[in-house]
């Protein structure tokens, strides 16, 4: 049986997704703000730190996964961008960095990052704020959302969420990663009936944005189904998916976006891709 890092564990779809590894027998070392294995703040670099440190003393510098489903949601209030954007993008990406040593000593380490299908259901995040991210910049990505006034932390939130899936998807499939036997991927849930949904259904006006989203199947997710798909996605079954972003949200990207991918790449990406071949039959050699 494995040991497996989930942080966000004390609610929600990291409660569900450590529950699901225990009834496999697996131990998991839970990390929330109050409650868990290790108590620890993601929202500063002092507390991601201090936690890397905590979780490699917890697992003896060994863990076959992770799964990281802290986070926050659009909150209101504009001062609350940075906080929103350290704790879904910084607390994913350096507590990973932080623990490549760990993933990397097991030889075949899984982890699962949970992200949001607002990636691709939500209108005009902006690609500055995305890029900023991924370049470590939180002043700049927090000045280029700031510009939405009220709406920003809905935008500090997609930014975050897609900087950290895009970040997911460049380094899965690096030497650095899936080399060392570590296999990066992702959800994008929907709607789920967590108590941050729950948070937002008890204000009427977003409530009713929220009921208003197209939803093919209908109603909500349940938490306990993301915890079974987490599991599953760290199960010797996996051992196949990389770089993989899994949609979990009752058709609403399939929605809005069905003719937007698959798509075939096109004539003028051609030179660049044949690049890409000889890149990797290079690496191979
Ligand atoms: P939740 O609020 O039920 O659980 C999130 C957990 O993260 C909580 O236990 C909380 O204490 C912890 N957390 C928050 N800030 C933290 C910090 N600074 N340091 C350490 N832990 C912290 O939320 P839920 O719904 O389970 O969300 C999990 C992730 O899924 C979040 O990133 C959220 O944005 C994302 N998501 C949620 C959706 C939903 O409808 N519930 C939809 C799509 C994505």
């Amino acid at each position: 049986m494995g040991t497996y890092l989930v942080t966000g564990s004390a609610s929600g779809m990291g409660r569900a997704a450590a529950e699901a590894l225990r009834a496999q027998g697996h131990r998991v070392i839970g990390l929330d703000l109050k409650e868990g294995e290790v108590i620890a703040d993601l929202s500063t670099k002092d507390g991601r730190n201090r936690a890397v440190t905590d979780i490699l003393a917890a697992c003896e510098g060994n863990l076959d996964g992770a799964v990281l489903a802290a986070g926050l949601g659009p909150q209101p209030g504009k001062e609350r961008c940075p906080i929103i954007m350290q704790v879904n993008f910084f607390g994913v990406v350096d507590l990973l960095k932080g623990l490549h040593g760990a993933l990397a000593a097991n030889g075949g380490a899984k982890v699962v990052i949970v992200g949001s299908n607002s990636t691709t259901t939500m209108p005009m995040i902006p690609t500055r704020a995305v890029n900023a991210l991924l370049r470590d910049d939180l002043e700049k990505a927090t000045k280029v959302v700031g510009i939405f006034g009220d709406k920003s932390p809905n935008f500090a939130y997609g930014a975050s969420k897609i900087a950290v899936t895009r970040w997911m998807r460049r380094a899965a499939v690096t030497e650095e990663w899936v080399g060392r036997g570590i296999l990066l991927n992702a959800i994008a849930p929907g709607a789920i009936l967590t108590p941050l949904l729950e948070k937002q259904l008890a204000d009427p006006e977003t409530a009713q944005a929220i009921h208003d989203f197209p939803v093919p199947t209908g109603g909500f997710g349940k938490p306990e189904q993301i915890g079974a798909w987490i599991a599953f996605m760290l199960g010797e079954q996996a051992e196949f998916l990389c770089g993989s972003v899994i949609m979990l949200d009752g058709g609403t990207d399939a929605f809005f976006r069905s003719d937007d991918w698959p798509v075939a790449v096109p004539a003028v990406k051609l030179r660049w891709y044949m690049n890409r071949m000889k890149e990797f039959a290079a690496r191979r050699r």
